[in-house]
């Protein structure tokens, strides 16, 4: 069978498989940001990606997309319930997420893990070419470069996570620790968003296994590991070529005079996840509209909230709160034909969500913890002509290179809402000056950067195509 010298593994392939009430199977993209920053760089190098399809049972045979090969991973009901619903999503991200909801320990769920990791190890050992680079991706599959190197000693093999890395106290509850940093560091290279997230792992490393680093790599089993930042970003070119679309400038026209023709529009678009802050912001803007310092006359909240791990209980209840305050400041403070927050329970593609962003004055990105937040970049690359203000966390990854952001702390609501008054008042020629070196940051940092900056630390030569 066909081997690929480049072979990315993720939990997600790029697309999602529907099957809707008819049984009819069609494909959509997958939600989250490492889809984003990962197909240009599979598409750019004609690798293969190997990644669970969505749904459960049989998955489907590997097909090409856009000159990449896709290879399914199937899983069982129980083991979405187990690995993917459970370890991952249940006890890794909260975990890894300063722990903003309590994360659950169950072995069965962690059995489940193993089993899955050790299915995409084996796969990946039967699709990469003798010597290949294989690079594997975020927290759902941190066993797979221990399993792969076990298989497949001749791999050049990174992992990158996506996803914040904890302080040891947080990551020491984890009852199977050692296990989950042994599997990393059957990695060559293991990439981090952030300086604070290799710093992390080398404590581990020294907690758990006593190894000293040396500059940044450690040596286990004989092999030197690498571990290093490596912040992730977005397809500048992609964002700048929508930005221009004469289709995509007349929708967002359109959508501003929709929203009520002279509103100034502050637009949230987040995953459903309670990571993300959408609590705080509504919090904060229901004040701003309460004491009368903000007016719905004036402005309007547009909240893309993408659906995602619904059948986990921390995200149904996370929906049923927000939905329940956006019925509620909308209640207070709506009038006929004028609501204060536009709430949409969806998934917007590329073209929609560009107008969103260029029609959106300030863009609010609050959340309480995030590896990057490729949103807030996808903003600023957008704002072609450097108008615009961001509103920014500090515990994005992306606070750290958008220092001219309007930075927040969203457990501070008061100063939260300064936040927001601030970035609708500042003059435009201010605002303007924030958004240049904001741009210029994000495009001399874009994701093809990214990948060769990682790429180029593990080794790679010539890695493209199939062989
Ligand atoms: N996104 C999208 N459609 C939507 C909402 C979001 O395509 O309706 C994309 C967005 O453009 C971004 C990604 O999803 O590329 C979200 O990445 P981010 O790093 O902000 O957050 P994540 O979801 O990975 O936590
Ligand atoms: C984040 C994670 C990704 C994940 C995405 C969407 O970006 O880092 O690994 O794919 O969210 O979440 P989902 O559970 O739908 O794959």
């Amino acid at each position: 069978s066909e081997q690929y010298r480049f072979v990315v593994v993720a939990n997600r392939l790029p697309v999602d498989e529907d099957v809707d009430e008819d049984g009819k199977r069609e494909w959509a993209r997958s939600p989250g940001g490492l889809v984003s920053a990962l197909h240009p760089t599979v598409r750019a190098r004609r690798g293969a990606w190997i990644g669970w399809a969505g749904g459960t049972g049989d998955p489907p045979e590997p097909f090409d997309l856009d000159g990449m090969r896709l290879h399914p991973i199937g899983l069982s009901q129980q083991e979405l319930d187990f690995y993917y619903e459970g370890e991952s999503n249940a006890t890794i991200w909260p975990l890894y997420h300063d722990a903003v909801e309590t994360p659950a320990f169950h072995r069965h769920w962690w059995d489940a893990y193993r089993r899955v990791n050790q299915r995409f190890a084996e796969a990946t050992a039967e699709l990469a070419a003798p010597g290949a680079t294989v690079w594997v991706h975020d927290y759902q599959l941190q066993l797979v470069p221990a399993m792969l190197r076990e298989l497949r000693p001749d791999l050049r093999i990174g992992f990158f996570l996506h996803i914040p890395f904890p302080p040891v106290e947080l990551f020491m509850q984890l009852p199977w620790r050692t296990r989950v940093l042994e599997g990393l560091l059957g990695a060559d290279l293991v990439g981090f968003q952030r300086p604070g997230g290799a710093e992390n792992f080398f404590r581990l490393t020294r907690t758990l296994l006593g190894l000293e680093p040396e500059a940044d790599q450690v040596v286990f089993n004989g092999r030197a590991v690498t571990a290093r930042a490596f912040p992730i970003s977005i397809d500048v070119a992609e964002m700048e070529h929508l930005a221009a679309d004469p289709h995509i400038r007349e929708r967002a026209k359109q959508l501003s005079k929709e929203l009520g023709g002279n509103r100034r529009l502050l637009l949230g678009v987040d995953r459903l996840d309670y990571t993300k802050g959408i609590e705080h912001r509504l919090k904060a803007y229901r004040e701003l509209l309460a004491e009368d310092r903000l007016s719905n006359q004036e402005t309007v909240l547009v909240q893309v909230a993408t659906p995602s791990r619904l059948r986990v209980a921390q995200y149904r209840q996370l929906r049923e709160r927000v939905e329940r305050e956006v019925g509620r400041i909308n209640g207070e403070f709506g009038e006929v034909g004028l609501a204060p927050v536009h709430y949409l329970f969806r998934s917007y593609d590329r073209e929609e969500l560009l107008a969103l962003y260029l029609a959106a004055d300030v863009m609010v990105v609050t959340p309480l913890r995030d590896g990057m937040n490729l949103v807030a970049k996808e903003y600023v690359a957008a704002r072609t002509d450097n108008t615009g203000a961001l509103v920014l966390s500090e515990f994005t990854g992306a606070a750290a290179e958008l220092p001219e952001a309007f930075g927040v702390n969203p457990h501070d609501v008061d100063g939260l809402k300064e936040a927001l008054i601030q970035a609708l008042r500042t003059p435009t020629e201010h605002l303007h000056d924030r958004m240049r070196r904001m741009r210029a940051h994000v495009r001399a940092h874009d994701v093809t950067r990214w990948a060769k900056d990682f790429l180029e630390a593990l080794g790679e030569r010539d890695a493209a195509g199939p062989c």
